[in-house]
């Protein structure tokens, strides 16, 4: 039986039509992955089936009922639960708080009556006991901006399941996960497949679709144009169907690893400690050349964000020093960093990166508001900045729906691509590129994996920051492993096995004496 029918279904954001007829069939019981290019329309269909977004036209049945669904508890009602692109958590909540948002357990007398007070016992007995049956490892107790961004998926989907849905709808859950945490999410979703419930996962990884689903539909520029049974496909097949063409998902990088180009940036010794002082980036130290991408990889949470922080001007680091072509630029502001020449790609894109209620071409400009070309004599020139933003989205084929419209309204990965084309545009010296490709589509990887490469042949340098392995290194020259703060080893990526970078991921180090 098809649990999720849609009958051209049609969605249009004033004259643009972000999904045009589409008719999508889900069957009872099955793991549906729906793929496609940045802006094509995924999250968009997702939104109307969980009543974030109500149609133009067309109809939606669950279960054979006709419905029409006004807000995300009406589809929860229907037993429809989803897990965003971006999180909607509180994050000074605590993990079983936010389970039970909105549906808090009340403490009741001997004799049953309800009483005005909020059994906090009683939740978080309950809460255990659903980590439990997940086998999830999460402290119920922990609030969520300590958490982990893998530990913040849990928590969402824990807080579907706490709902009982029997549909459920995850867009991109993998983009933010590091490759450990993907295969237990495979192994989680199976588990809930083969407990009767319905899965539908929005991803951009081929490997994922092949590893994860029973069936695949691809979406381009907002219709359906293929649907097939995933044993009869591949990656090579998804890949034309999605992009129209062949995409070369492995890129061609002469690695260098000796470089003795001059330093263009370098850290020495630099170290700070968290909010509870604890030292999560301990003594780190690198050099950075002239034409050479290094990279960082690790599994997060081993001080990686911490070390972004301090090195664009977020977070001080008590201890060290950092030089950027020379230059001392120790705990210097963002603004005062740019100037310097460093470009910024941060790890969490709207949190740092843009803002989402301004504009696509403000957004174009963030961070640069003092040059000559934006702003005059305290004016803002509007032209230049049209101008601006016309050339980034040209360049970087980013997908707008509305031109003059707000950054929020972007797709994920179109959002994404801003960032880069806003910070390459400038030319900096030093590009430091923390998850650089997160939530971006397949044929964009290939081109900005490209971007990359030209950028370093043209003498400049990149510090990389990925949590995707292959990412760190099919681009990096140099691959350095953060474990526990530190950096724990140091590898050619030529030559570089995942065996390898994994084991000192996981922190263990091989004993060059135990070899012979
Ligand atoms: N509220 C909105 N107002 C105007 N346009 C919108 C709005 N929401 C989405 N769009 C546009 O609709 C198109 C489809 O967006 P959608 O988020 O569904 O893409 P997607 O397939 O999920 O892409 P991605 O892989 O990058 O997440 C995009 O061009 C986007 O700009
Ligand atoms: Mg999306």
């Amino acid at each position: 039986m098809d649990i999720i029918k849609t009958e051209n279904l049609t969605k249009k954001f004033g004259n643009f039509t972000a999904n045009d007829n589409i008719n999508l069939y889900i069957k009872e019981n099955e793991i549906k992955c729906i793929v496609g290019e940045n802006g094509a329309g995924k999250s968009t269909l997702m939104n109307m089936l969980y009543g974030v977004l109500k149609p133009t036209s067309g109809e939606i049945y669950i279960r054979n009922e006709l419905v029409n669904f006004s807000s995300p508890s009406d589809a929860m009602a229907h037993g429809i639960g989803m897990v965003h692109q971006h999180f909607k958590l509180v994050p000074s909540l605590s993990v079983f708080e936010n389970i039970v948002l909105g549906t808090e357990i009340s403490k009741r007398t001997k004799g049953g009556i309800k009483l005005p007070l909020i059994d906090t016992k009683k939740e978080l007995e309950v809460v255990r006991n659903l980590i439990n049956e997940q086998n999830f490892e999460l402290d119920p107790l922990s609030k969520i901006e300590d958490l982990s961004v893998g530990a913040r998926q849990r928590v969402e989907i824990l807080k579907m399941l706490y709902r009982k849905v029997d549909i459920l709808i995850l867009d991109e859950p993998t983009a933010v996960l590091i490759p450990q945490e993907v295969d237990q999410l495979i192994l989680t979703l199976k588990k809930l497949r083969d407990l009767g419930k319905t899965i539908i996962v929005i991803t951009h990884k081929l490997r994922e679709v092949l590893a994860l689903s029973d069936s695949v539909t691809v979406i381009k520029q907002g219709k359906v144009t293929g649907c097939v049974n995933t044993i009869d496909t591949n990656e090579k097949e998804l890949a034309q169907m999605m992009v129209g063409r062949d995409v070369v998902l492995s890129i061609e990088n002469n690695h260098e690893c000796e470089n003795n180009a001059k330093t263009l940036y370098e850290a020495k010794n630099i170290t700070t400690l968290n909010s509870y002082g604890k030292k999560c980036v301990d003594n780190i130290s690198f050099n950075l050349h002239e034409n050479e991408i290094l990279g960082i990889a690790g599994v997060e949470g081993n001080g990686q964000s911490e070390l972004v922080k301090i090195l664009t001007g977020l977070m001080e680091s008590s201890d060290g020093q950092i030089l950027l072509d020379g230059k001392d630029v120790t705990n210097k502001w963002p603004d005062e960093l740019r100037n310097y020449g460093l470009g910024i790609i941060p790890e969490d894109r709207y949190k740092e990166g843009l803002c989402k209620t301004m504009s696509i071409a403000e957004n174009c400009i963030a961070g640069y508001h003092s040059q000559n070309q934006v702003c005059n004599h305290g004016l803002l020139n509007k032209k230049n900045i049209k101008e601006r933003r016309n050339q980034l989205i040209n360049s970087f084929d980013i997908r707008v729906g509305d031109i003059d419209g707000e950054v929020g309204q972007l797709s994920g990965g179109n959002a994404q691509k801003i960032i880069l084309a806003r910070e390459l545009h400038q030319n900096p010296k030093v590009l430091l590129a923390c998850q650089p490709t997160r939530g971006v589509d397949i044929g964009s990887i290939e081109f900005i994996h490209k971007q990359l490469l030209n950028y370093r042949d043209e003498g400049h340098g990149v510090l990389l920051i990925s949590s995707e392995l292959s990412e760190i290194m099919s681009l990096s020259d140099r691959i350095m492993v953060m474990y526990k703060g530190k950096i724990i080893g140091e590898v050619c990526a030529k030559g570089a096995t995942t065996q390898q970078l994994g084991l000192l991921m996981a922190g263990i180090v091989e004993d060059e004496n135990n070899e012979r």
